[in-house]
């Protein structure tokens, strides 16, 4: 049996197929290739000597949808693909809920028609909204502040609803916090188009003098050093993490899990570890903070590693130096 990996050639989806393929497991990649590139499949066999098998396939299209789990034997789908940057989901809300929740909904008609009953979903911290207070349990009550962020928690909703209605299907829902770093190779990682939203792509392309500096967005919040504060992940911790979520499945219904370390750093925390780890300068502004964003957000993790066994390992050091590592490359 194989496990569909919807959304395998982008930057979380890139780094759990090479974790599941290491492990033993049987990979295939559904991508449209709207925010990743077919290179990746190449560096996913160079990394594993395995070349997963690759669909470009829309979600959006059903009939391909459907080809993919005709000509396969999937019992299990791990669904990252979907649209995630927050400011052209307030642009385009029509084009996120389509995308997100159409999609989401033509893999699920078509894993039903084909008997496959079990689903890891990417969630996000986003789902709790500005939180009451930290660490964040999953129990903590559910609101969004954007439309990429409500098509999450829709997303959330729809698959309680079908677990409900039909009792053969298992659903993980993972809430991630700040997946950042890469692959020690440098091979995959996050590259985001144009000017990276997201703090660590943004220092990365500082430190290679694409970008001249980084604008800090405030620094009176309530924090240590009033820099907004998150929970940083290494993203091969992350990419384990679905591993240890396949446990999960074998109860019938849905489950849901933070997956962060517990530890929060700020802004600047993240600025002066890659200055120390990667011996570079990064040059910042102190700007307007922006809008949305929170003082802290991080998880209580502790879920997940009571009932899944799984424990992020990974410091931040490892984080920024993997980080840099794969911008020099690319
Ligand atoms: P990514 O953009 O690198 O990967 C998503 C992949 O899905 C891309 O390769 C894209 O081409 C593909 N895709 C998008 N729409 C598609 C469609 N209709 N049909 C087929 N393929 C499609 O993003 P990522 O950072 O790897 O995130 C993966 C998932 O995790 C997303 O659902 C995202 O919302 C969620 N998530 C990410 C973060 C983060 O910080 N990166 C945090 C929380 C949740
Ligand atoms: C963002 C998204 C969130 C998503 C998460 C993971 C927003 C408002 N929220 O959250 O929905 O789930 O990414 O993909 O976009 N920062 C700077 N300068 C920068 C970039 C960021 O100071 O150029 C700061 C931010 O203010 C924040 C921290 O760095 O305090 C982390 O920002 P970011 O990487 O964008 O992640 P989130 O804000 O947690």
């Amino acid at each position: 049996m194989s496990i569909l990996v919807t959304g395998g050639t982008g930057y979380i989806g890139s780094h759990t197929c090479v974790d599941f393929i290491e492990k033993g497991k049987e990979v295939i990649i559904l991508d449209n290739l709207s925010n990743s590139k077919a290179e990746v499949v190449d560096y996913i066999e160079q990394i594993t000597s395995v070349r997963p098998k690759f669909y470009e396939i829309d979600l959006l299209d059903r009939d391909g949808v459907k080809k993919v789990f005709d000509e396969n034997d999937i019992d299990t789908v791990i669904h990252f693909a979907g649209l995630k940057a927050v400011g052209e989901s307030v642009a385009k809300p029509v084009e996120y809920y389509h995308n997100n929740i159409t999609g989401t909904l033509n893999l699920l008609f078509e894993m039903r028609d084909h008997n496959c009953f079990n689903l890891v979903f990417s969630s996000s911290a986003t789902v709790y909204g500005k939180p009451e207070s930290v660490p964040i349990r999953e129990d903590f009550p559910l609101s969004t502040t954007n439309p990429y962020g409500t098509t999450k928690l829709y997303i959330e909703r729809i698959l309680e609803d079908l677990c409900i209605a039909d009792d053969r299907f298992s659903v993980v829902l993972l809430r991630y916090f700040n997946p950042i770093g890469a692959h020690e190779s440098g091979l995959i990682g996050d590259n985001p188009n144009g000017i990276p939203n997201n703090l660590m792509p943004y220092v990365t392309r500082v430190a290679k003098g694409k970008l001249p500096h980084l604008n800090v967005f405030g620094n009176d919040y309530e924090t240590h050093d009033g820099t907004g504060v998150r929970d940083y992940i290494h993203v091969l911790d992350l990419a384990s993490g679905h591993f240890s979520a396949l446990k999960a499945l074998e109860k019938r219904g849905v489950s849901v899990y933070n997956l962060g370390t517990g530890n929060g750093y700020s802004v600047l925390d993240i600025v002066n570890a890659f200055e120390r780890v990667n011996g570079i300068r990064i040059p910042y502004q102190i700007t307007e903070r922006r809008k949305g964003d929170i003082a802290e957000c991080f998880a209580d993790a502790s879920k997940a590693e009571r009932e899944l066994g799984w424990k992020a390992t990974r410091g931040l050091d490892e984080m920024c130096a993997s980080a840099w590592n794969f911008e020099k490359i690319h």
